[in-house]
């Protein structure tokens, strides 16, 4: 009955959308209902059916396996971003432990927290422009000693970690503002433009992060930044033009694309 409501409403994944709405409204507790019972789940179906997205009524979204606390309007993080993600990963192995790591744009924090759980004992920082993305962050990031700074770019960064990076993790926004009206409408209407919107040509932020990254990074660190998959010639030119060497990165199975840079 409910999976069926929700299927009708064009969930895809109706019947685990339906055990989780269950379970948030406290109805699938052994003991009884626990949250706030068949009123909430209603009030909570009412809003999947208007569209918002299901991470967004349940407070948090899954990022391999990691529990991220959400806020209104956060962007709900993607498995494509698993790339990014990975990728600084092995980077940060690869680097004299403990790494020093940078999560810029982080919103609720997922690159932080994934190299929080593989590298015990990271140095975390990481950086969003939206109070809304850094409490968020501040919940999923700071219990492991992340540290979280709101702001713009770099100029959120501690002084401190100037020439400190072994590793700078990015998602920033990347979608060209005119495409934005395109999206589906649980981003377009309940994630932030400031999380989507990378102006006329989608790598606004890319110019600016590629201007900033090099006096933030240890000499032979490495940065490694999402993008569309016909942005990433032009996003590795950009940063090959400024003295790092560039490769594209491709995951066919996420349906991810990113930009690794180094210093040369
Ligand atoms: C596409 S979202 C990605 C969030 C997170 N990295 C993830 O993958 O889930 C982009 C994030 O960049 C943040 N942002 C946009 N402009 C920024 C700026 N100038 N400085 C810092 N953060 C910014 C947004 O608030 C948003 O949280």
């Amino acid at each position: 009955m409910l999976a069926a409501r929700l299927r009708a409403a064009g969930c895809v994944y109706a019947e685990e959308e339906a055990a989780l709405l269950l379970d948030a409204a406290g109805l699938l507790d052994a003991a009884g209902p626990s949250g706030g019972g068949a009123a909430e789940l209603e009030r909570l179906v009412v809003r999947r059916e208007a569209g918002e997205p299901l991470e967004q009524l349940l407070g948090w979204a899954d990022f391999d396996g990691i529990r991220l606390q959400l806020e209104p309007g956060v962007f709900v993080p993607r498995a494509r971003t698993l790339l990014v993600a990975r990728e600084a990963e092995r980077l940060a192995r690869s680097a004299a432990a403990p790494a020093t790591v940078l999560d810029l744009c982080c919103g609720a924090g997922a690159i932080g927290a994934l190299l929080q759980r593989e590298l015990p004992g990271v140095e975390l920082v990481a950086v969003d422009l939206d109070p809304a993305a850094i409490a968020a962050a501040r919940r999923n990031l700071e219990p492991a000693g992340g540290v979280v700074r709101q702001g713009d770019l770099f100029d959120a960064v501690p002084i401190g970690f100037l020439g400190g990076f072994d590793v700078i993790a990015v998602n920033a926004p990347y979608v060209p503002t005119a495409e934005i009206a395109h999206l589906p409408p649980e981003a377009r209407e309940h994630e932030h433009r400031v999380a989507l919107d990378g102006g006329p040509d989608g790598l606004a932020l890319h110019r600016r992060i590629v201007a900033g990254a090099r006096r933030w990074l240890r000499p032979g660190g490495a940065l490694v930044i999402e993008c569309a998959e016909r942005q990433a010639e032009h996003s590795a030119a950009l940063f090959a033009r400024a003295g790092f060497s560039s490769e594209v990165l491709a995951d066919e199975t996420l349906e991810a694309t990113a930009v690794r840079a180094r210093l040369r």
